[in-house]
């Protein structure tokens, strides 16, 4: 059974310059224990995926439904007890603490608005705990967020989110910002928590080369829109949609055997359209080294190829 399930949700922006369709028609599940690799260029919605996801958003049309309940409503009209299982970590942790709180009033927060009466002296013991957890001695407590390097600061946004013993964590680029030493590191801890505590991850990134060891599933969104989606090693052995293989070849590989099989050269022609702007037909045929006639007028409808591996693609009708 899914934790999570979207069904062809929208999220448009009206603005000056026109509707954007920031989000436009994104319908997936994620499983309990899941990871699902959301990955896409810059300003292709992710993060407006996980805003409508959060609540921070409503969404323009679509269901969202999380263990079962139907949570197409904004946060404010959420009960406690969804917003206690769903939980973000946002990508930039310098921006998402606030500076001038103490890291124990940070974790208090939670703690405060979802601890159901608990004590001081047990909300102290739960901060020096998740101090543990994310491997920091518990004097860092009095630390104010501009003491920490950007690491630690993104380990405080990760136990700040575990605090409350959510089921659901949907990570935003959570190691973008970082290193990439430090990147390894807090990956290594979201594995770890994820197998101890029995997480399902949203796991949102530019960067296609991490899903490989992270995500059990991986989606691929361009423009609003997903266009491939399929189980982690299917989707490296077998890409089939030509922006995954755009993707891809600009990926290193790991063995002979994925050299072989990586796609050759992919040519990318032009920018990524804006999203107010979106082209007729498929939004990627401008850019697309197989594009055919019918790309230009008809957008594709998403299909099923093989046991969850699906397409948006005319290529494959
Ligand atoms: N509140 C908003 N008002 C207007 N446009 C927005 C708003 N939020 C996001 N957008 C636009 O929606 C598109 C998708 O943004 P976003 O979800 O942040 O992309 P990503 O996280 O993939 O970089 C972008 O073109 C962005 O400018
Ligand atoms: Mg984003």
């Amino acid at each position: 059974m899914s934790i999570l399930s979207l069904m062809d949700v929208k999220k448009f922006f009206p603005t000056a310059q026109g509707v954007v369709r920031a989000v436009d028609g994104v319908s997936f599940d994620i499983g309990k224990g899941e990871t699902l690799g959301l990955v896409g260029e810059s300003g292709s919605g992710k993060s407006t995926v996980a805003y409508t996801v959060i609540g921070s958003h409503a969404p323009t049309s679509g269901s969202i439904s999380f263990e079962g309940e139907d949570i197409g409503l904004q946060a404010s009209k959420r009960p406690l007890s969804i917003k206690k299982r769903l939980q973000i970590v946002f990508q930039d942790p310098g921006t998402s603490l606030n500076s001038a709180r103490t890291i124990r009033q940070t974790l208090e927060v939670p703690l405060k608005v979802h601890g159901n009466g608990m004590s001081r002296q047990q909300r102290l013991e739960r901060v020096v705990g998740l101090l543990d957890l994310i491997q920091l001695p518990p004097a860092y407590m009095h630390k104010t967020p501009g003491m920490l390097s950007g690491g630690e600061k993104q380990m405080v946004g990760i136990a700040r989110a575990l605090a409350t013993g959510p089921s659901f964590v949907i990570l935003d680029e959570p190691t973008s910002a970082l290193d990439v030493s430090v990147q390894a590191k807090i990956i290594t801890m979201l594995m770890d928590f994820q197998r101890r505590f029995e997480l399902s991850y949203l796991f949102i990134t530019h960067d296609l080369s991490l899903m490989r060891n992270v995500a059990s599933r991986v989606a691929i969104m361009y423009l609003g829109k997903l266009c491939e989606v399929a189980g982690t090693s299917e989707f490296f052995r077998n890409p089939l949609h030509p922006y995954t293989q755009l993707l891809l070849s600009s990926i290193p590989v790991l063995s002979d055997e994925e050299e072989r099989l990586k796609p050759g050269q992919v040519i990318s022609r032009g920018e990524i359209p804006s999203p107010v702007n979106i082209p007729s037909g498929c939004s990627f045929h401008l850019r697309c080294h197989r594009k055919m006639e019918i790309c230009e007028h008809k957008d594709p409808e998403m299909v099923d190829t093989d046991q969850g591996h699906r397409v948006r693609c005319h290529l494959y009708p």
